[in-house]
């Protein structure tokens, strides 16, 4: 007699039976959609952003800065502060000079998300929109997943800089 090529099925279907009813019983993920301005400045007494390692020689490549920038609801510097960051950036491109590997941690300090926070990954480029990767969160954001959509929208002064960049985080968490 052949063997029964169905067996195998069989024991499939019943392990996805066994599967499937745990799973339901999980938490449902959400999607929350958080759209703010990040205000950095830059040199001055009042900066939030300071180059802690400056290579030598004339390439920036290796450059290290550390923030503590501004999350706002709007662009002007009088709007409702909202939270802070925790950042590090390292020029980490030898090709291109504007090219940088940014680690930021967002923490909320108003409204409902008071003390939560999301951790994000990625790229920055200046003069481009970046997408980054959202890696992880705390509080209401534990166990966050996601993406998030920055430019830069505005830079006023010389010496002394003020950035506004537009910030939208998709945060999936539970
Ligand atoms: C720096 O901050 C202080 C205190 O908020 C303020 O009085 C001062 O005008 C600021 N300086 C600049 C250059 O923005
Ligand atoms: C955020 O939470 C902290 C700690 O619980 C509290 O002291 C603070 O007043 C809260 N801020 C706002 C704006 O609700």
């Amino acid at each position: 007699m052949a063997p029964s090529p169905s067996l195998p099925l069989l024991l499939l279907l019943f392990l996805f039976a066994a599967v499937a009813p745990a799973s339901s019983d999980e938490p449902k993920e959400k999607m929350t959609h958080l759209h703010f301005y990040f205000h950095v400045y830059y040199g001055g007494p009042n900066a939030t952003t300071v180059t802690v390692v400056s290579p030598p020689g004339s390439s920036t490549f290796g450059s290290i800065a550390v923030g503590n920038n501004i999350l706002k609801e709007g662009p002007e510097s009088s709007s409702m502060l909202i939270g802070r960051t925790y950042d590090l950036t390292v020029q980490a491109s030898i090709e291109s000079p504007s090219a940088y590997l940014y680690m930021l941690n967002f923490v909320f300090t108003s409204g409902e998300y008071n003390g939560s926070s999301i951790s994000i990954v990625g790229k920055e480029v200046v003069g481009e929109t970046m997408e980054r990767t959202i890696v992880g969160g705390t509080g209401k954001f534990r166990m966050a997943w996601g993406y998030t959509i920055s430019r830069l929208i505005s830079s006023t002064g010389t010496t002394e800089l003020f950035l506004v960049y537009e910030h939208d985080s998709y945060i999936y968490h539970h």
